[in-house]
């Protein structure tokens, strides 16, 4: 596969290109930034582990709209990421702007490619992207609340025992109006899971706060998805859904022939709270 990074100097786009190439997920890559000094160090200091994983991967970096020809998806993390205190949503004057221009350049040079939106607010710019490239809806679609269903699967294994295999996802808005949805085979104390929910939703802050930013677990979660793209597969992705007109983490099918809202029923309650997500989503394109 072959696959662009927009954004691929930074914490997250040159980390996801380490992990695709340490996963072989991909045989090229091109980390594109208006960093163009710094896109080739990264492309540069990946190349270096290709011997040590046995790959034969391409790996470059540049500023060349031009070198995304011929991609079969872009992944767009280029544009400002929060401080501590701040809101996703805070952050949509800055980035939608720089990813509705990007969705058209790639439209222009990689007509042919998917687009996977990682710059949050992610639902709301997933829905400028798909505006601004003029692409069908189900080849362009963002990293929603995956992350979040990832970073939940982890606790509830470590806080209390479930497997990893389980049904416990987050849907909705990748922000402050996401919500649990648990289909788990066997009972645990609902107490208990919210608690395990309330600390995910709090969790990526608590990284910010200390470390300044996140970019291990979003360029893990970020290869898993390249990975659903090349063999099928199921994920919470920011997904165009129909009854709303917008975009939203809902679990999706995926593959390269693109992303779709999977069949998965929601309680009445879980319907009253993706409803709350698709308003606040719905306000933050509006303004
Ligand atoms: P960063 O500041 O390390 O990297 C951003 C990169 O974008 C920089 O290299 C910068 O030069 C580049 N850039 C900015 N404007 C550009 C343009 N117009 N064209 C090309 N390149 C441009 O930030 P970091 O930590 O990598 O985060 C990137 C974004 O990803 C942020 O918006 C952050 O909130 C988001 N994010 C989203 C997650 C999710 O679950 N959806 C998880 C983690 C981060």
């Amino acid at each position: 596969m072959k696959v662009g990074i927009v954004g691929g100097a930074g914490r997250v786009g040159s980390t996801v290109c380490y992990t695709l190439v340490l996963m072989r997920q991909a045989d090229e890559v091109y980390l594109l930034d208006r960093d163009s000094r710094r896109a080739e160090g990264e492309a540069m200091d990946v190349m270096h582990t290709l011997s040590a994983v046995g790959s034969d991967a391409e790996v470059r970096g540049g500023s060349e709209y031009g070198e995304l020809e011929g991609s079969d998806l872009v992944i767009v993390t280029a544009g400002a990421p929060r401080k501590p205190g701040m809101s996703r949503l805070e952050l949509r004057g800055i980035n939608r702007e720089i990813v509705g221009e990007i969705a058209a350049k790639v439209a222009e040079h990689a007509p042919e490619s998917m687009l996977f939106i990682v710059t949050n607010p992610v639902d709301v710019l997933t829905y400028h992207a798909w505006r601004a490239s003029g692409f069908p809806r189900e080849r362009v679609f963002g990293l929603g609340t995956y992350l979040d269903t990832v970073r939940l699967r982890s606790i509830l294994r470590k806080e209390l025992g479930v497997g990893y295999g389980e049904e416990a996802y987050i849907f909705g808005e990748h922000g402050d109006s996401m919500f649990p949805v648990f289909r788990l085979s066997r009972e645990y104390p609902e107490g208990r899971l919210m608690q395990v929910y309330e600390e995910v939703r709090t969790s990526a802050m608590k990284v910010i706060s200390s470390k300044g930013g996140t970019w291990f677990a979003p360029a893990l979660a970020i290869a898993k998805v390249v990975e659903a793209l090349a063999k099928g597969g199921r994920c919470t992705l920011s997904t165009y859904l129909e009854e709303h007109g917008l975009y939203l983490g809902y679990l999706a099918e995926v593959s390269m022939r693109g992303v779709r809202r999977a069949e998965f029923e929601l309680t009445e309650e879980e319907r009253r709270m993706l409803q709350r997500s698709a308003e606040v989503v719905g306000r933050a394109i509006e303004g």
